[in-house]
């Protein structure tokens, strides 16, 4: 069960990456960008984001500027089939034009999903998933381009979404997270304000910060890297480690804050190049949809039992991380400046509160949903890029030592 266009890697191609507005206050712009974009009526897209006044912010910035607005403020965390659909209708029923993300990861690929079945006939989003089997490349050439615009404010420093070309949501009937693409899927832009990311609470930092270093890491080790992607994650590694204790302790610290936007898109667009995710990614979606935990925070709990699986086939790279964390190791062999990076992994997740492992005390897994979990993952891209190759027994294996 694989696609070998994907396993043999002979051509290697980038996604297209979309404008990007960082900085302070870039939040502004937003009426700006949908009149660019020939929106007057947007849909915006959220969870609502309560206690923030981000939403009616927002909002009022919009309607102040002309642009008409509907709400769909019901995207819960790993946003599910039925929610992308119900959006849909409002979207279809209010006369949307266009789209307005507020919101991290889920909302973004909410909306992501809007826009697929918008192209596609109003069919169920469950029609345009991306599997290896069959291959990815020839259901994509079935699927319609998105055409109505998505303006994309991100509230997280974590998610990467806002810049690439997938959505990740939950599709209950078949108790998988599964990944939906179409041509022309990624943001119109990416309105990413350190000045609404920094109101996040103190655990979503932690698990969103965290989720940008496996996009980091994950795709740092991959065997379908390509050369594009070496640089910019080395970087994103780089300024995850040295400022996401610090944000997450102080949400109000600029410095961090800024730096943790920088590399949290920085992982996203490195994705997008030609990189992809791993184990860690793959199980954990697989892990979400059965006990709806948050995405970064079951990252967060595999990472050190994923990537140790990986360690012997990525030694060069898990060095090479160690190296540009800052860590000196010029007296250490290659695999002691590649064990460095776990023992840093470990102390920065202690840091952050997060417990690695326990799957059961934590979100309740059980022995006899391993199987399920595996034989999705195994038609997932992220077994496909994993450094170690695909092994159902050896997953099974790694999932009892976290339990
Ligand atoms: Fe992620």
């Amino acid at each position: 069960m694989f696609n070998k266009q994907i396993y043999q890697f002979p051509i290697l191609y980038t996604n297209p990456i979309p404008k990007i507005a960082l900085g302070w206050g870039a939040h502004e712009t937003v009426a700006d960008e949908c009149k660019e974009a020939g929106i007057k009526k947007a849909l915006m897209i959220t969870s609502g984001l309560k206690g923030t006044g981000i939403v009616d912010e927002i909002q009022g910035i919009l309607n102040h500027n002309g642009i008409s607005t509907e709400k769909y403020d019901k995207v819960t965390s790993n946003p599910k089939e039925y929610e992308v659909m119900a959006a849909y209708q409002t979207f279809k029923d209010s006369q949307c034009d266009g789209v307005v993300t507020v919101g991290g990861g889920s909302s973004i690929d909410t909306g992501k999903g809007v826009r697929v079945v918008d192209a596609n006939g109003g069919k169920d989003v469950t029609n345009f998933i991306a599997y290896l089997d069959p291959p990815w490349m020839e259901t994509l050439k079935k699927v319609k381009p998105c055409t109505i615009p998505q303006i994309s404010v991100v509230t997280t420093s974590g998610t990467g979404a806002e810049v690439t070309s997938w959505a990740a949501i939950s599709y209950t009937k078949a108790r998988a997270k599964v990944l939906v693409s179409a041509p022309n899927i990624p943001s119109t832009i990416a309105i990413i304000d350190p000045l609404l990311v920094r109101l996040q609470p103190k655990n979503i930092a932690a698990w969103t910060g965290f989720d940008a270093l496996a996009h980091g890491f994950e795709a740092f080790v991959t065997k379908v890297q390509g050369p594009y992607a070496y640089g910019i994650l080395l970087r994103a590694v780089e300024l995850i480690y040295q400022n996401l204790r610090e944000f997450t302790s102080n949400r109000m610290n600029h410095t961090a804050c800024e730096r943790m936007c920088w590399a949290s898109t920085m992982g996203g667009i490195a994705i997008g190049f030609a990189a992809g995710a791993g184990i860690v990614h793959g199980l954990g979606h697989q892990i979400s949809a059965l006990k709806d935990c948050h995405h970064g925070h079951i990252n967060a709990v595999l990472t050190l039992a994923g990537e140790r699986y990986n360690q012997p086939a990525a030694l060069d790279k898990f060095a090479a991380m160690t190296r540009a964390m800052g860590i000196d190791t010029r007296n250490m062999t290659e695999w002691q400046a590649a064990d460095r990076w776990f023992d840093e992994i470990e102390q920065l997740l202690k840091d952050l509160e997060i417990t690695p492992g326990q799957l059961n005390k934590q979100f309740g897994l059980e022995e006899k949903d391993f199987d399920h979990i595996v034989k999705i993952y195994s038609n997932d891209f992220c077994s496909q890029g994993n450094p170690k190759e695909f092994n159902y027994d050896e997953c099974i294996n790694i999932l009892k030592s976290v339990l």
